[in-house]
């Protein structure tokens, strides 16, 4: 029993590098607001997350139908940082992802991506999915 709780208490903290390296470093983080004001958003989304409480809000620049840059900001976790860290490189890299592709991702697309996330964190993966909705959402009544 005792080898067992140890057992699932290791794998529900484990980390992996890739994590820790994009929670240490992350990209496209908006940490700046001019940051925003030069990448010239047309889409902007924002999420809270019933898990926790905390928010996530994503700016994109979409252009000829690709997402060419994609910025966020966020109160959640290191898993929520790392998460959205990986989102944003996924949608933005190799030209860019189309609206149909990166509506396709899902959560368990950036926990692969992560190399994994201890089960009680997935939550956090899905602050930066669903802010990445809510942001194509808004550009897509923009252009209605
Ligand atoms: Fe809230 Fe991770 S605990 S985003």
């Amino acid at each position: 029993m005792a080898d067992i709780k140890k057992k699932e208490t290791g794998q529900q903290w484990f980390y992996s590098d890739t994590v820790k390296e994009h929670f240490l470093h992350p990209h496209n983080m908006a940490n700046e607001d001019k940051l925003i004001d030069e990448m010239r958003p047309n889409a902007m989304g924002e999420v809270g997350s019933p898990a926790c409480g905390d928010v996530m809000k994503m700016w994109l620049h979409i252009d000829d139908g690709r997402i060419k840059k994609c910025l966020w900001r966020t109160f959640g976790c290191a898993s929520a940082i790392a998460s959205t860290s990986v989102l944003s490189e996924m949608v933005t890299e190799k030209g860019g992802m189309t609206l149909e592709e990166a509506e396709k991702i899902r959560p368990k697309d950036i926990i692969k991506r992560l190399g994994g996330l201890p089960p009680l964190k997935v939550h956090c993966s899905v602050l930066g999915d669903q802010a990445l909705r809510a942001a194509i959402a808004d550009y897509k009544k923009k252009a209605e």
